[in-house]
């Protein structure tokens, strides 16, 4: 009895604030007080030890950049889109600006309940941000209005053939039928368990799950470790051609990392063949999943900032980074982190756990088990009943719109305008005791290709913007 309510009486009652993973009471407490509007500030000074190994720096300058009067963020303090267009340099038909600098990563519907995908789509509707499917395919919850990115796995759900292959007039028809998809994620594999599929519960698959992802209701479904689509690099490059050829919208991959030989001939041939996703997602080994077994998500794949580093480094010597719009997902989900990625590369940043803590979750980290207290990760209808979805949607806009603000605060104190502009020199990180503190660029040997970044004010008139920024000038 003891050791089942263990959990919940050391979170509530021992733990420390900074103590508990994969985000202590500090981090939880700043998303549910950003979400809810509220103070979210802390009194007295930190209570960190900020010359902890791996503590992070941003250095401000002595005078902060100033916007003048007519400057978009006077008007609207949470506008930051991104500063890259998603498929402009391979020519898709249809290019697309994310137009919030933070979006809602990929969990599937299946993996979360109806009202948390609900939640989570009026809330990127209302933030102008887009919400990544997962991989259990498009459901009616994911067609609010948001911005979507249609994301899917070895398992093809939502476009998938009978016996389980890739169907492209299936995606064809899908892309036509939901013009507010904007983008196409291929998932290579994910931080928490890559190389291994997917595993939906039996428990979870209900009817209507059963009917959109095209599988038999009450049975386990698999997603095998492997793609059937393609089978190594070349016939990946091709496959990433079709589907943007098919449906004319910016087609990207998402991974975590681990060998780099794959990613180098995928370099290689981009350059060769002047062709190439249009973005690329890289996920952390400390990323979040529905259900995987501990042994691959404590120890397979390198934690983001050793796997992002990686592979920007590949591109940059090939002379790629500008026409890839690189994505961050791993515990990026906080202003201080998000800059530290945006330093790095990174031109925007995905969440999942965070967008989950933003409508309800508390951690309690039974995902896997159907049983999720909050009614977020769970398809039980009773659970899920306490979601009070315009709330909750509220909430998730909140959210994102106090990350963009404090963001862009820190960027201004850096003497920035927009976060693309930070350079591996503007972060310290504690290196333990060699240095002491070294620029992310002495810890990881690169600097940063500069983006092309005119204004703000050109992002905002850019006809590739999403969001509902053109459709409605007063947000
Ligand atoms: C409940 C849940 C479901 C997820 N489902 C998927 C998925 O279907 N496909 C995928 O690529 N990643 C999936 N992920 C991983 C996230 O998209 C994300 O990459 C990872 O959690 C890191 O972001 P975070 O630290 O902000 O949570 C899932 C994560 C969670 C928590």
């Amino acid at each position: 009895m003891l050791e089942s309510i263990g959990p919940e009486m050391r979170q509530y009652f021992v733990a420390n604030n900074r103590e508990e993973l994969p985000f202590n009471r500090i981090e939880r407490g700043w998303v549910y007080a950003s979400s809810k509007n509220e103070n979210n500030y802390e009194g007295f000074g930190t209570d960190r030890d900020i010359y902890q190994h791996q503590h992070i720096f941003i250095k401000n300058c002595m005078i902060p950049f100033k916007m003048d009067a007519a400057h978009p963020n006077n008007k609207d303090k949470t506008f930051l889109p991104c500063a890259k267009v998603m498929g402009l340099y391979n020519e898709r038909r249809k290019p697309y600006r994310p137009a919030s600098a933070i979006n809602v990563s990929a969990m599937s519907f299946g993996s979360l309940s109806a009202r948390a995908i609900e939640s989570l789509n009026i809330g990127v509707k209302q933030a102008n941000a887009y919400h990544n499917t997962g991989e259990g395919g498009l459901s009616p919850y994911h067609s609010h209005g948001g911005d979507v990115v249609f994301h899917f796995g070895t398992g093809y759900f939502g476009v998938r053939t009978k016996d389980g292959n890739f169907s492209m007039s299936k995606l064809k028809t899908l892309i036509e039928e939901n013009p507010f998809i904007r983008a196409i994620e291929i998932k290579l594999s994910q931080g928490a368990k890559p190389g291994k599929g997917g595993v939906l519960p039996g428990a979870k698959i209900t009817p209507q799950i059963a009917k959109i992802r095209g599988v038999e209701v009450g049975k386990d479904v698999l997603s095998p470790s492997s793609h059937t689509a393609f089978s190594d690099v070349p016939e990946l490059l091709k496959f990433i051609e079709d589907i943007a050829n098919e449906t004319g919208l910016p087609v990207g991959i998402k991974a975590a990392i681990g060998k780099i030989e794959q990613w180098e001939l995928l370099a290689q041939l981009m350059v060769e063949t002047n062709r190439g996703p249009d973005f690329i997602t890289i996920d952390g080994g400390e990323g979040g999943t529905g259900a995987a077994p501990p042994s691959f998500a404590d120890h397979v794949s390198l934690p983001w900032i050793y796997g992002f580093s990686t592979i920007y480094k590949i591109f940059q010597k090939h002379n790629l980074t500008q026409r890839v719009v690189f994505i961050g997902s791993g515990k990026l989900g906080f202003p201080a982190k998000g800059a530290m990625a945006f330093a790095m590369g990174a031109d925007c940043i995905n969440v999942a756990r965070e967008a989950m803590l933003s409508i309800g979750c508390i951690q309690a980290q039974v995902c896997h088990t159907n049983k999720c207290p909050s009614g977020i990760a769970t398809q039980n209808n009773w659970l899920q009943k306490g979601i009070n979805v315009p709330l909750k949607s509220d909430r998730l806009a909140q959210y994102f719109k106090t990350f963009r603000k404090e963001l862009t605060e820190i960027t201004h104190a850096a003497g920035y305008e927009h976060p693309c502009q930070f350079t591996m020199k503007d972060v310290n990180v504690n290196v333990d005791d060699v240095d002491l503190t070294r620029t992310l660029e002495d810890s990881y040997k690169y600097s940063k290709t500069p983006v092309d970044f005119t204004s703000i004010q050109h992002l905002k008139d850019c006809t590739y913007l999403g969001g509902h920024y053109h459709k409605n000038e007063t947000h």
